[in-house]
């Protein structure tokens, strides 16, 4: 499960965090992704500058409600990617 956190702290709040969270919201449903994306809200993380502030498993990123469809097809679909339980070889079979 990969675990996206968007601030809704009053920064990034005012930078559009509610259409990114829409956004977000939305291109999830899109891809049916709903069973492998956590999507969750935080208060202010302290790091407002740099808003509108949402970490993918823990990892800080910068986001605008104008980057957001192209930073979910990167970086969110490549976190999907990655958390994908590998596929194991067929053991072979015991005499
Ligand atoms: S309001 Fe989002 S980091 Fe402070």
């Amino acid at each position: 499960m990969v675990k996206v956190v968007v601030c809704i702290g009053s920064a990034c709040h005012v930078k559009g965090s509610k259409q990114v969270i829409e956004s977000l919201q939305y291109l999830i449903r899109e891809k049916e992704l709903g069973d492998q994306i956590d999507l969750a809200g935080t208060f202010c993380t302290g790091n407002c500058k740099k808003g509108v502030c949402v970490t993918v498993n823990d990892k800080l990123y910068s986001v605008s409600p104008e980057t957001t469809e192209k930073f979910f097809k990167t970086t969110v679909l490549d976190a999907v990617k990655k958390d994908k339980p590998a596929k194991h070889p067929v053991p072979k079979k015991v005499k």
